[in-house]
């Protein structure tokens, strides 16, 4: 009976974090060349219109606590379910306050044109700029680097075609570049072009993870057994970053051993 319960009590030691859904701040850091000052990104995906307290307030506070000096924001901020709601309070309480940028997701494109279109004026009425298709330069504590970012490849315009005449055409940069990126299973491409870093979302971490053995069971681009489902890779010269995003209760399947993420990513 001891040992019964003993069992029972390890199994659930093991099991009960597993469910752990609380926010998880996530940092990594790349080396950007010869930089003085490190520049820091907050990088924020999937967060599907889901729920972070009253007025967005713990997700707010916890972009706050990092001070970033950009934000990005990579696609399916918006849900194609779930009111928009949570994710304009969010986008509100960073607007204005942050350098912002966005790109969007294959959710955002699922919402329906009639919707997609009024999250797309929640952005511009906060003025956060869409960086779809664009490269520029920005300035970030005096040191300069190319930002680019790509709409989903399935966003109203978008074909798979036209996904990789864009990527290619923001090739080719000067000095440190960065390519935000909703799709990571794109990264033979993104390398290809000589992005520095990429910065992606959409896999959700593969959903269940068992720590040290599996780093993702199935993502919707990838299937099952995920070669990116989040966290750092090396591809030649092009470090891939991936955030296991903010999804949690727009996903029926919960999250197991894959507490929802803000990313911190500091150049240095
Ligand atoms: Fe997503």
């Amino acid at each position: 009976m001891r040992i019964a319960a003993l069992l029972l009590a390890l199994l659930l030691g093991l099991i009960l974090p597993g469910f752990d859904d609380r926010l998880n701040v996530v940092h990594y850091a790349v080396d950007a060349g010869e930089i003085t000052e490190p520049v820091r990104i907050a990088l924020v995906t999937d967060l599907h219109s889901c729920a972070y307290g009253e007025g967005q307030r713990e997700l707010i506070d916890a972009v706050d606590a990092e001070s970033p000096d950009i934000i990005l924001l990579g696609g399916d901020i918006f849900d194609h379910v779930l009111p928009d709601d949570n994710a304009e309070a969010f986008l509100a309480g960073i607007a204005g306050r942050y350098p912002c940028w966005y790109v969007t997701g294959n959710h955002e494109q699922k919402s329906g044109k009639e919707r997609f279109d009024r999250q797309m004026e929640i952005l511009d009425a906060l003025g956060i700029e869409r960086l779809g298709g664009q490269s520029l330069r920005f300035v970030a504590d005096g040191q300069r680097f190319t930002l680019c970012g790509v709409d989903d490849p399935e966003a109203w315009g978008m074909d798979a075609d036209e996904y990789q005449k864009q990527v290619r055409s923001l090739a080719g940069t000067d000095g440190f570049s960065i390519l935000l990126a909703h799709r990571p299973e794109y990264i033979d491409l993104y390398a290809e072009c000589g992005f520095d870093l990429v910065l992606s979302g959409h896999t959700h971490g593969g959903q269940w993870r068992i720590p040290g053995i599996l780093n993702g069971l199935f993502t919707t681009s990838q299937g099952l057994f995920p070669k990116y489902a989040g966290g750092e890779y090396q591809i030649g010269d092009t470090t891939l970053i991936i955030s296991r995003g903010l999804a949690r209760e727009s996903v029926r399947v919960p999250r197991i051993y894959n507490r929802p993420e803000l990313v911190i990513v500091e150049l240095y």
